[in-house]
């Protein structure tokens, strides 16, 4: 009789492991490893140049170049073959038309939001309105600058297809439309890069 319990006991004890083993949760599987994700691309930001040209026999010449950034467009332009020094009126136009002799083909200047004429560090301004470029006395200005009133990459305030005034004189970044910047010396348009 001892011995039957004892058997008995044993075999309670075995079904119990048993049980035991069978409920014990599923072993979870292990994660998948993450598939290797494909390096980010990085794509070159967005460039526009405009090549500038100056009336027949002038001798000017000049680039700008617009690149995309986060708030807008950078750009850097580059202008030689000027007579001398001087501070010279620098726009972006409405219209990428230089094809007549005085460049006022190019229109009026690019202006997008409707506001009026001021200085490239001016809240209310043209998205057009660069300033000026200071010519030293070899015949040589450049600028650089950002502004967050044009974009390289298509919309209303692009610079694509636009174009680029290079005035006589000066713009006083007051008087209305333009700064009183006078002639225009020297036209481009500008073109998205590929
Ligand atoms: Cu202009
Ligand atoms: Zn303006």
């Amino acid at each position: 009789m001892l011995r039957h319990r004892n058997f008995f006991v044993l075999f309670s004890l075995i079904a119990l492991a048993t049980l035991m083993a069978c409920s014990s949760p599923e072993p979870v599987d292990e994660p998948e490893p993450a598939a290797a994700e494909p390096a980010p691309v990085a794509a070159a930001p967005a460039t526009a140049t405009a090549a500038l040209n100056g009336r027949e026999g002038s001798g000017i010449s000049g680039t700008i170049t617009f690149t995309e950034t986060a708030e807008g467009a950078s750009y850097e332009a580059h202008i030689d073959g000027l007579s001398g020094a001087g501070s010279h009126g620098f726009h972006i136009h409405e219209i990428g038309d230089c094809s007549s002799e005085d460049f006022k083909s190019a229109g009026g200047h690019f202006n997008p939001a409707g506001t009026v004429h001021g200085g490239p560090g001016d809240a209310e301004r043209h998205a057009g309105d660069l300033g000026n470029i200071e010519v030293d006395e070899s015949g040589h200005g450049s600028l650089s600058g950002s502004s967050e009133l044009i974009t390289v990459g298509p919309g209303p305030n692009s610079v694509v297809g636009r174009g680029i005034i290079l005035h006589e004189g000066t713009d006083d970044l007051v008087s209305q439309p333009t700064g009183a910047a006078g002639a225009r010396l020297a036209c481009g348009v500008v073109q998205a890069d590929s």
